[in-house]
């Protein structure tokens, strides 16, 4: 056993005004904790992706990381009850004169228990298999009971036609998903918006995992259809696109593309107009993401400015063959993307400074 190696970190009483703080010795830091009359001291950083701990909060006897919310005993650095053996170091202290020590050779071995995998951070490989296409609808909608959407009926006509070709589908409607809005864990630090993402891995109820798992596991296209409000995509459309942060996140902290190889398309319906400036969101961010365009990569149906008489609109879009053809050009066109990009491989699993801004790490 080595001697003690005994460092004063401060007068007592100024370290028991806080409960918790980050303490820095030299260039390590710690999380030194005070409660009930006693310190407590343990490394600084999460055995999760490095949280800072010691900018967290107390939770009884254990420190909550900030960052994704795991929790170590403040004195023995152990993870909670059915984590014990997921330990940070924890340390030593004694008080003398006044003043708080450490004995920086007293601290235990650090120890990462591998929480179990989330199914989604299995290895990204395209199976064998023909073009596959998934479509999201993002309209708001009663599901108990639905209404005429124009966008997903076009959607669902592009989705049939795929089908008819012998293509593989999936529809997933984001209104019939229970998923929580992003928490803004990138806002905390790039590090702390991690793939699977965050939310993901934390609540197993959140079912946005079958939007990843379509998105980077299994589709080649995906055909996403909104209806225009206020000018903009719809709200679910922002919601969704808010938790894929952590799609585009890993291009700019790991080098590491996640999406390859894909095509994306638009199907953008409305009763009032805006549609360049929802197209030009749509497409600057799934390119963002990593994403190929077919030429013409949407097919948009909008009335103008002035027309509120939206069930017109409705019976428009039902009784128009020339936007159902035009969907199942775009399909079409999709398809014939996605098997150029599939038969050279075209993308890359890094691309140097791809959604980096130019700027390095
Ligand atoms: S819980 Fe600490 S870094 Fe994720």
């Amino acid at each position: 056993m080595s001697d003690a190696n005994w460092v004063e970190l401060g007068d007592l009483n100024d370290l028991r005004g806080q409960a918790l703080r980050v303490v820095e010795i030299g260039k390590r830091k710690y999380a030194l904790s005070f409660k009930d009359g006693k310190f407590g001291l343990i490394d600084n950083s999460c055995n999760h992706v490095g949280g800072p701990l010691g900018e967290g909060r107390l939770d009884g006897e254990y420190v909550v990381c900030p960052w994704h919310h795991w929790k170590f005993h403040r004195c023995t650095g152990e993870g909670e009850p059915g984590f014990e053996a997921d330990k940070v170091p924890g340390f030593t202290l004694k008080e003398e004169g006044g003043k708080l020590f450490v004995d920086l050779n007293s601290g235990t071995k650090r120890n990462r228990k591998p929480h179990e995998p989330h199914p989604l951070s299995r290895k990204i490989e395209r199976g064998d298999g023909p073009v596959r296409i998934v479509g999201i609808s993002t309209t708001a909608m009663d599901e108990r009971n639905p209404r005429y959407s124009t966008s997903d009926a076009l959607l669902e006509t592009g989705l049939e036609h795929a089908k008819a070709g012998g293509f593989e589908t999936r529809y997933i409607r984001l209104s019939a998903l229970k998923f929580r809005n992003c928490e803004g864990y990138y806002s905390k630090a790039a590090r702390a918006c991690t793939w699977p993402c965050s939310i993901t891995l934390m609540d197993s109820k959140d079912q946005l995992d079958q939007v990843y798992d379509a998105f980077v596991h299994w589709a080649d296209i995906i055909l996403v259809a909104t209806p225009i409000r206020w000018g903009a995509a719809s709200a679910l459309y922002y919601k969704m696109v808010e938790r894929m942060n952590c799609i585009q996140n890993q291009v700019t902290i790991a080098d590491r593309v996640m999406l390859r190889n894909k095509v994306a398309s638009f199907i953008i319906t409305g009763g009032q107009d805006n549609v360049q400036g929802v197209a030009g969101q749509m497409l600057g961010f799934f390119a963002e993401i990593g994403c190929a365009f077919p030429q013409f990569p949407y097919v948009a149906h909008t009335r103008g400015w002035d027309a509120e008489d939206m069930d017109e609109n409705v019976r428009q879009v039902k009784h128009s063959e020339e936007l159902r053809e035009g969907v199942r050009a775009l399909v079409d066109r999709s398809v014939a993307m996605a098997q150029v990009l599939l038969g050279s491989d075209a993308s890359s699993a890094k691309v140097s400074r791809g959604g980096r801004k130019a700027s390095p790490l």
